[in-house]
C-alpha cells in the first residue's frame, strides 16, 4: 500500500490560540462576525458534505460538470507530478482529477479539518496503491510550508472556497499560493460566479434546515471549546446578498437581547434582541475580476471553463 502521511502543522495549541483570538476579536467588535473556518470540526465537515447534495446547492455539481469535462485537459497542460489540494475536505470531485493523472506522484491535501482529511486520505490510498498521499492538517491562510515533492506541481482550490476570503485578505492569500510555485507551475481555482439572486440565496437558505445548523454549528464549537454558553436555538440562519460588494453573506441574529458567557476568555458577550453577527462571505466572480486577481499575484490566466448554465467556473492559471 502507498505511504499515508498526515503531518499537523497546526499544533492543538495554536489551533486554540487561533480561536480565542477570533472569538476575543470578533465578538467584542461591531458589526460582531466570527470566520468560518470555525465551522469545520467533524460534525460541520459532514453537514457541509450534505450541503453539497442540496437541491439548492449548485456549486459542487457544476464545478464536478467541468471538471469530468475537462480533467485530461489539465492533466496534459500542467503534466503535475504534484497535486496539493487547499481545503480539500472530502476530496471527493478531486478524484475526477486524480483520475485523469495516471502519472501523478503525490498528492498533497491541505485542511483545517482532521476528520475529513483522514476520511479522505484513508480512502484514497485504499483506491490507488501507486500514489503518495501527504496530508497537511494546516491552516491555507497561514504560510504554508509544503513538503519536497516532484515537481511540476499543480495546487488546487475548489468549491468557491476563494469566496470566503475578504478582497483583502484574496491579494495575500494568491500572493502566498504564487510563492508555493515555480515558474510554470499552476493554480486550478474554482469560482462561484455572480448570478440571480434567488438562484444564490437558495443556496445558502436551502429548505430543508441543512445550511441553518451548519451556520449554527460555529456556536456549538465555541461553547465546547471555549466553555461558552450560546444556544443555538437563540439565534436565526440568516443569507443575504449584498449586490454592491457581490456577496453572500451569512449570518446569525439573535432571537431576543440575550447575554453569552465565555468562561475561557473571561468574556460576557451582549446581544441586542435581532442582532446579527456575521459568519461567513462567499464571494462571486466574474471572469475579467479573477483575471486582474491572479495577475496582481503573478498568476496568468491560460484556461477559463464554466458548467452548461454558466453557473460556476474553473481557471487555470500560471505561474510566471
Ligand atoms: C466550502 S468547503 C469545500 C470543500 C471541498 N474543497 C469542495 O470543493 O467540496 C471548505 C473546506 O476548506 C476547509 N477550510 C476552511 N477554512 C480553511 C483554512 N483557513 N485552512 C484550511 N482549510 C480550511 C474546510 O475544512 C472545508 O473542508
Amino acid at each position: 500500500m502507498s505511504p499515508f502521511l498526515v503531518t499537523r502543522t497546526l499544533p492543538e495549541d495554536a489551533t486554540d490560540a487561533a480561536l480565542r483570538a477570533d472569538v476575543l476579536h470578533g465578538l467584542t467588535r461591531t458589526p460582531k462576525t466570527l470566520p468560518p473556518k470555525w465551522f469545520y470540526d467533524a460534525h460541520g465537515s459532514e453537514l457541509f458534505e450534505k450541503i453539497t447534495e442540496l437541491p439548492e446547492y449548485y456549486p459542487t455539481r457544476a464545478e464536478r460538470e467541468i471538471l469530468v469535462a475537462r480533467a485530461a485537459e489539465i492533466a496534459e497542460a500542467t503534466g503535475a507530478r504534484t497535486l496539493v489540494e487547499l481545503g480539500s475536505g472530502s476530496s471527493d470531485k478531486t478524484r475526477h482529477l486524480l483520475d485523469a493523472m495516471p502519472d501523478l506522484h503525490t498528492y498533497v491535501p491541505v485542511d483545517v479539518s482532521e476528520s475529513a482529511l483522514t476520511q479522505a486520505g484513508q480512502a484514497l490510498i485504499a483506491e490507488r496503491p501507486s500514489l503518495d498521499v501527504h496530508a497537511l492538517i494546516a491552516d491555507f491562510t497561514g504560510g504554508l510550508v509544503l513538503p519536497g515533492t516532484p515537481g511540476p506541481r499543480l495546487v488546487a482550490f475548489l468549491g468557491g472556497t476563494i469566496g470566503n476570503l475578504l478582497p483583502a485578505e484574496r491579494a495575500t492569500f494568491l500572493a502566498s499560493v504564487r510563492s508555493l510555485l515555480s515558474p510554470g507551475d499552476a493554480l486550478l481555482l474554482g469560482t462561484d460566479l455572480v448570478k440571480d439572486e434567488s438562484v444564490l440565496v437558495a443556496a445558502y437558505d436551502d429548505a430543508a434546515g441543512v445550511t441553518a445548523a451548519f451556520n449554527k454549528n460555529v456556536l456549538t464549537v465555541v461553547d465546547r471549546e471555549l466553555g461558552a454558553d450560546f444556544d443555538p436555538d437563540e439565534f436565526t440562519h440568516v443569507a443575504l446578498w449584498d449586490a454592491e460588494r457581490e456577496w453572500i453573506e451569512m449570518r446569525l441574529r439573535a432571537r431576543s437581547a440575550l447575554t453569552v458567557k465565555i468562561p475561557a476568555l473571561d468574556l460576557a458577550v451582549d446581544f441586542a434582541e435581532g442582532e446579527e453577527m456575521r459568519t461567513e462571505v462567499s464571494a462571486k466572480f466574474r471572469e475579467e475580476g479573477v483575471r486582474t486577481e491572479l495577475a496582481a499575484a503573478g498568476l496568468d490566466l491560460t484556461h477559463w471553463w464554466t458548467d452548461a448554465q454558466g453557473r460556476f467556473a474553473l481557471s487555470l492559471s500560471t505561474a510566471r
